[in-house]
């Protein structure tokens, strides 16, 4: 991959990157497209990172499609394709972890101590040896994107990070990789998640900007679907992901639920009136 990316660089390409952790979906896709439109090069990488999951998580059971995936990433235009695997990547003796102070222990850091080290740590990896002038991540992980703009700029990377807006089924649901662990029930309870930030966003919009107030309401209102628990609710500001008492500004709103026992995230930004 890194000889790759030198005579790619070497001929005057641009050289775009799209990590991913496979099972790719509409989501994926459209961070290539995306891609493609920052540079003439595109590389996608599938590596299901074990550093980013906990030992009680679902890293034995993350769905898998290697030839399905290929063939997604040629058809939507990518030029090469790293797999690299585990024990390459974390080679005998690998000690090293790339830790953020401050961004990681809010929202999703706060129930997956080891995600976000997790992935520092292997995007850190992967720019190295991809090394890319442009890379594209989804919004629909908002802490992540925030904290990888944080790590390109502190770490001094010559990289530009660009983000892609979540891309949703026709219900309003997330795309994500870990639908696929939904009964068909549960993926019908899960479109509660897109249905209560809606509605967020549309009482902050017409002057409903006390954030407890907000919050208790849509922990009411996702309490009473079937199968849900919630992991957490926030309304906190976009920049340094700590609360926000009132949304007098743009906010955002994110949250983890679990329908059943598949773990589910998605986010939105709420803007008061005007
Ligand atoms: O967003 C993901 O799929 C992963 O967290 C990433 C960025 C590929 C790192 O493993």
């Amino acid at each position: 991959m890194s000889a790759h990316a030198d005579l790619v660089r070497s001929q005057g390409k641009t050289l775009v990157f799209v990590p991913t952790m496979g099972f790719l979906h509409e989501g994926h896709i459209s961070l290539m497209e995306i891609g493609l439109a920052h540079g003439n090069h595109l590389v996608v990488s599938i590596f299901v990172n074990p550093a980013q999951f906990g030992p009680t998580e679902d890293l034995d059971a993350y769905p898998r499609n290697m030839e399905r995936d290929l063939a997604l990433c040629q058809k939507a235009g990518a030029a090469a394709v790293y797999t690299p695997d585990s024990s390459k990547m974390y080679g005998p003796g690998f000690e090293t972890r790339v830790i953020q102070e401050a961004l990681p222990n809010h929202l999703c850091g706060l129930s997956r101590p080891r995600l976000f080290s997790g992935v520092t740590t292997v995007v850190t990896k992967l720019f190295n040896t991809v090394k890319p002038h442009v890379a594209v991540f989804g919004e629909k992980d908002f802490q992540q994107l925030a904290i990888i703009r944080r790590m390109t700029l502190d770490l001094d990377f010559d990289i530009k990070i660009v983000s892609g807006p979540t891309v949703r089924e026709q219900d309003g649901l997330a795309k994500s990789s870990r639908n696929s662990y939904l009964s068909p029930e549960q993926r019908r309870n899960a479109t509660a998640l897109y249905r209560c930030l809606e509605e967020t966003r549309n009482k902050a919009a017409s002057g409903q900007v006390d954030a407890q107030r907000l919050l208790q309401e849509a922990k009411e209102k996702i309490q009473s679907v079937p199968e849900a628990a919630i992991d957490y609710i926030s309304i906190v500001d976009p920049d340094t992901l700590e609360d926000v008492a009132r949304v007098d500004k743009p906010s955002l709103m994110a949250m983890a639920v679990f329908v059943g026992k598949t773990r589910l995230i998605d986010n939105m930004l709420l803007y008061p009136p005007g």
